[in-house]
């Protein structure tokens, strides 16, 4: 090279008139100067994006409630959910004692899968009471069975919570019709 120049400032300005641009900005402060040099466009472009994205999002979420926001997107799963796996809760007041064959047999499948261990294959009892007798510690209601069986009891009677209500409502009734 034959450019011997170490002096800054007059580096950039043979720089600048080589290339008919102005890289050293005018201002000037206490000595201190700032050099026009942007990041390369593609930076910039993502910057802009980001910029009008934030916007369409505030459109859409806060302005226009368009989308479904974290709470309320998991209220509508929890939603959907509850449809799918039918938990609704049954009002233990209210329920009836069903009569329609194939729900005693559903809880006959049940009754044969869960309690057979503890209240013997014909409801005879074993580590649990006999359900079979005109005996019950808690009660003939269907309301009342509905109870033991859906909260359990503290004295060996495990909670089937998890069946869900129409299916211990199901169990219920075969328990009382058929056993
Ligand atoms: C782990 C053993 C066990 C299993 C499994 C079990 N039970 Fe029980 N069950 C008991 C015991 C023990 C009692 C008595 C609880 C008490 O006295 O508090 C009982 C009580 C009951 C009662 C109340 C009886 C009364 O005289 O009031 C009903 C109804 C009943 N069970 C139904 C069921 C049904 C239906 C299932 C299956 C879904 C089931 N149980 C599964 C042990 C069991």
């Amino acid at each position: 090279m034959e450019n011997k120049n170490t002096d800054p400032k007059e580096v950039y300005t043979e720089y600048n008139e080589k290339f008919d641009k102005k890289l050293m900005i005018d201002h000037d402060y206490d000595g201190i100067k700032e050099l026009d040099n942007p990041p390369p466009p593609w930076l910039m472009w993502l910057f802009y994006f980001t910029v009008i994205w934030s916007v369409w999002y505030l459109a859409w979420f806060h302005w226009f409630d368009m989308g479904r926001l974290q709470e309320a997107d998991y209220a509508h799963e929890l939603e959907e959910a509850a449809e799918k796996y039918k938990v609704t809760a049954m009002d233990e007041e209210t329920i009836n004692i069903l009569t329609a064959e194939e729900d005693l047999n559903r809880g006959s499948e049940i009754y044969k899968k869960s309690c057979v261990a503890c209240h013997g294959d014909a409801g005879q009892g074993g580590i649990g009471p006999n359900l079979k007798d005109a005996d019950w510690i808690y009660g003939s209601e269907i309301k009342d069975v509905f109870g033991v069986i859906k909260n359990g009891t503290d004295k060996g009677m495990t909670s089937f919570k998890s069946l869900g209500d129409e299916d211990i409502l199901k169990v219920s009734s075969y328990v009382l019709k058929k056993l």
